[in-house]
């Protein structure tokens, strides 16, 4: 009898050359791959391939690079700040951001208990940077209580005992909150608390491009407020390697210094920032769309029994899949039985999985997943059945 996955077999343009699986006595072929993992795992465009075949070169350690003049005078632009450095991946150019703010020993920086930098980073802040981090509960939307922002600023009084506050760092879209958007307003009034006591805000904007399509805003709005902002290429706009931290000139002289010194300074990096230039041009019109690929997504897997999503939180690419209670399922089992066809994603836990779309997915891999998931869930809950 023909499976979900043979009837797709022919669609879609990720195809396997092997089957990756076989169950039921090895007849089941699967010949489509669909790579919900993350919006990191895309592959370079034939235009990106192209524009790195025949970027204008030069060593950029000694400044002379002109694609990655380029891209950093484009996005500083974009994102309204004075001037802008390419860096090779997004830890560095938040490392490079808070090593920057904080550069006098005893700092320490006020960020979300469960932020991509406090979680995901190696604790380089702390054992590369030497700033201290005062952690705040960060709520389900991503944001973190103003109060408790406020509340957790040091008294500079108190400085023989306490660290001085230096920085604040928010991040948007929030990684662990499933994609979800800070808006103007709220990056204001953070803003507006850090001027107040003197602190600089940075935002580990890896996906702001996300927000700032899904809120509607343009993007120098939604970061006017902080004083540097690490943009990711390589997430949702699909560039192979890089991000790129901006800020005012005295915060890029700074970071150029950090960049050398973490071993980031590299020579013909036109070749990684003229794919970049092409991810520009050739994705940011498509986040849109892949926003509504994730919403489509996530009401379709809402409906399957034995798992469940929070539709309402799906604001940009990912979507947060809950194990029910009381089912048989855990996260590790749907991601094998997933895998058989092709499908692949990460457990976020033992009982939640993230799916990402990037512009690598189209909508036939939606409606596969969705044909294939059905019969995922049953293969685990009855796997006599199959
Ligand atoms: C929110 C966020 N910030 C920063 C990073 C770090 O980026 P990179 O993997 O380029 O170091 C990531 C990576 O996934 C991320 O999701």
């Amino acid at each position: 009898m023909p499976t979900v996955a043979d009837s797709y077999g022919s669609h879609g343009s990720q195809m396997k050359q092997e089957h990756p699986s076989s169950f039921t006595q090895g007849i089941k072929m699967v010949m489509k791959s669909v790579d919900l993992r993350s919006d990191t795992v895309t592959k370079p465009t034939d235009a990106m391939r192209e524009a790195m075949c025949n970027a204008e070169v030069d060593d950029d350690v000694l400044g002379y690079d002109p694609t990655a003049r380029r891209l950093e005078e484009e996005m500083a632009k974009m994102m309204g700040k004075e001037a802008a450095l390419f860096v090779p991946s997004g830890t560095m150019g938040n490392l490079i951001s808070v090593m920057a703010h904080c550069d006098v020993r005893g700092s320490e920086v006020i960020l979300g208990d469960n932020c991509h930098i406090h979680v995901y980073e190696n604790g380089g802040i702390s054992t590369i940077g030497g700033v201290h981090p005062k952690t705040v509960k960060n709520e389900e939307d991503g944001t973190m209580d103003l109060a408790a922002i406020e509340a957790a600023i040091r008294d500079p009084k108190g400085s023989t005992f306490y660290p001085s506050t230096r920085l604040i760092c928010l991040e948007n879209t929030h990684a662990n909150s499933g994609g979800r958007c800070l808006s103007v307003e709220y990056t204001e009034r953070v803003g507006e608390i850090a001027k107040r006591h003197g602190l600089k805000l940075h935002i580990d904007g890896a996906r702001i491009f996300n927000a700032s399509v899904a809120l509607g805003v343009p993007v120098h709005r939604l970061v006017k407020a902080a004083d540097s902002v690490s943009v990711c290429l390589s997430k949702g706009l699909g560039a192979p390697i890089g991000s790129v931290v901006v800020g005012s000139l005295s915060f890029i002289e700074k970071a150029k210094i950090l960049r050398k010194t973490l071993g980031g300074g590299m020579r013909q990096i036109g070749i990684l920032c003229a794919a970049s230039l092409v991810a520009l041009q050739e994705n940011l019109p498509k986040l849109q769309l892949d926003h509504k690929k994730a919403k489509m997504l996530a009401e379709g897997l809402n409906q399957v029994k034995g798992i469940r999503v929070n539709v309402a939180a799906v604001e940009t690419n990912m979507i947060f899949i809950d194990m029910e209670d009381g089912s048989k399922l855990t996260a590790e089992k749907l991601r094998k039985s997933l895998a058989e066809f092709g499908i692949l994603v990460i457990p976020e836990n033992s009982s939640r999985i993230r799916m990402v779309i990037h512009h690598q997915i189209t909508a036939s891999d939606v409606h596969y997943t969705l044909s294939c998931l059905q019969q995922a869930v049953q293969t685990v809950e009855e796997p006599t059945r199959i």
